[in-house]
């Protein structure tokens, strides 16, 4: 083997196009395309869900890894590795097939053995390594899911020498979750005998925390935008654990993530009816037409359509909606669509809006790529008042599709998005600052303001177009990471 080859074993729950709830499955499938083609030996693991599309994919079993046991505590699993590769790549993917675990109709779950489901997946990544005989440099780990790796690295599998050199990156994407269990599963998690490297703060309240002991073990920490890593470090935005990042904030770093131009690109898109670029815009007007006729709303030359795609929770920020959208609805010409699911009082509220503005708003309960595309592609504008926002991707969709982003000032988006000057005509979107139904109402107006003079919005969607957050750029930061924390220059 090639001696200055990168080796990373990437672990996460999820991973686009087999599995995905939110951004992460994004950044795990396109961070590991790029790592593959720049000749890094990367092997993804990942669960079996019974979700994944397997009439899309051909899997393989991995013959040397097939009924493997694994103890968890007094339980014994068997699991099988199927691989299929990544994509656009030759990145292989290795799927834990666990079905007892895995087989819940969907990736995540509230069920009593959570913590369980990923704890397994953890291990059952480190014990393919063995069985590969493969000591990579790095453990790349995601989120709390994961966040057991160095642990488990220091402790279970420190006997092995296969992992003498091998160091960890733990990647926060969303300090709002962190696997918090009652400490009565230490004994399943195979721990029960290193109580004593777990907080002992938690531990005298009767609970463990997976996503705290990462940042306790791991080498290096990361999260998805320099102003989250700065947001994470303060009792207002770190959820309990600024303590901990300020403890170890010089081995925090911030990398905005990239995304994959390859699948979302109006020159290319494969879900959108007309396609557009920056030299030749007229396919949007088209895209929007059409769009605003698949959701039974009628089109009109110079009327704005607002769209929204995310998950509906509060991280979110759509509270500030709940003061100001009938308003607005009742005494602007506009259009709005909203893809979502979630908390119900999120989806109570945009349906209450469809239902008292049936001509101008429609919100579209569920999950749907293609209109997800469509969206991104036929929107004029897109609306993200994020409470907090790690880094987001969809305002980064956004301006590739000249789709202006309206965002509040916070993590990811304040580093990707610049309020718009009307003298300098620089600037990709509208951005407020305080998390207020005023500051959103603001910035909502003010793209309303500036979209009814031509001329200064295609200047704005140039801006926005021209921005490049490709994982050409950002990925070379991994690697270049990848390199210091394994100890060598690249
Ligand atoms: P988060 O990971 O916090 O949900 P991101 O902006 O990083 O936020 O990523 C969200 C991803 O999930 C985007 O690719 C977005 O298009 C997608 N997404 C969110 N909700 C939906 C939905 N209802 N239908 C289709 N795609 C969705
Ligand atoms: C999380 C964050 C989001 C980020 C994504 C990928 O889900 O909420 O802001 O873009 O992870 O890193």
């Amino acid at each position: 083997m090639n001696q200055d080859q990168l080796k990373i074993c990437f672990v996460s729950s999820e991973v686009v196009p087999f599995s995905k709830t939110g951004g992460l499955a994004d950044v795990a499938g396109a961070l590991c395309k790029f790592l593959g083609r720049q000749g890094v030996d990367v092997r993804l693991f990942t669960p079996f869900y019974d979700t994944i599309d397997t009439r899309k994919f051909t899997f393989y079993p991995v013959t040397f890894l097939q009924q493997i046991p694994l103890e968890m505590g007094s339980r014994q699993f068997l699991f099988n590795v199927l691989t299929a590769q990544l994509p656009g790549s030759e990145v292989d993917v290795y799927f834990v097939d666990c079905p007892a675990l895995y087989h819940r109709g969907r990736l995540y779950t509230e069920d009593p053995d959570e913590y369980l489901r990923f704890a397994f997946l953890s291990r059952a990544a480190i014990e393919c390594c063995q069985r590969m005989g493969w000591g990579p440099h790095i453990f790349h780990c995601n989120d709390w899911q994961t966040a057991l790796i160095p642990l488990y690295l220091k402790t279970l599998y420190s006997w092995d020498g296969l992992f003498r050199h091998s160091k960890t990156v733990l990647t926060i994407h969303n300090i709002g979750y962190q696997g918090q269990f009652s400490s009565s599963i230490l004994h399943e998690l195979g721990l029960g005998a290193h109580r004593n490297l777990f907080w002992q703060d938690d531990l005298a309240v009767g609970m463990v925390n997976f996503l705290k002991t990462g940042i306790l073990y791991a080498d290096m920490l990361t999260t998805v935008s320099e102003t989250y890593a700065r947001e994470i470090q303060t009792e207002a935005y770190g959820a309990g654990l600024h303590p901990f990042l300020q403890m170890r904030a010089n081995s925090l770093v911030g990398i905005v993530n990239g995304v994959d131009y390859e699948e979302w690109n109006p020159e290319t898109d494969p879900y959108i009816p007309y396609h557009y670029s920056i030299r030749d815009l007229a396919g949007k007007e088209k895209d929007k037409a059409y769009l605003l006729n698949q959701l039974g709303l009628t089109f009109e030359p110079h009327v704005p359509l607002y769209g929204i795609v995310s998950r509906l929770t509060a991280q979110k920020g759509f509270d500030l909606l709940f003061d100001c959208l009938f308003d607005i609805l009742a005494h602007n010409a506009i259009r709005f669509v909203v893809l979502g699911s979630g908390e119900s009082r999120y989806e109570e509220f945009f349906q209450s809006a469809q239902q008292a503005f049936p001509d101008k708003f429609c919100f579209y309960r569920g999950y749907s790529n293609e209109l997800a595309h469509l969206i991104e592609a036929g929107a004029d504008m897109f609306v993200m008042p994020s409470r907090y926002e790690p880094c987001g991707l969809n305002q980064i969709y956004s301006l590739k599709y000249g789709t202006i982003p309206i965002v509040r000032k916070t993590g990811g988006l304040a580093d990707t998005v610049q309020n718009y000057d009307w003298v300098s005509q620089t600037g990709t979107g509208f951005v407020f600052e305080h998390f207020t139904s005023d500051g959103l109402r603001w910035a909502m107006g003010s793209a309303y303001e500036t979209y009814q003079h031509r001329d200064a919005w295609l200047k704005l969607m140039r801006n926005a177009m021209s921005q490049n957050f490709s994982w050409e750029v950002q990925g070379q930061k991994y690697i270049a990471l990848y390199w210091r924390v394994a100890g060598r220059s690249g």
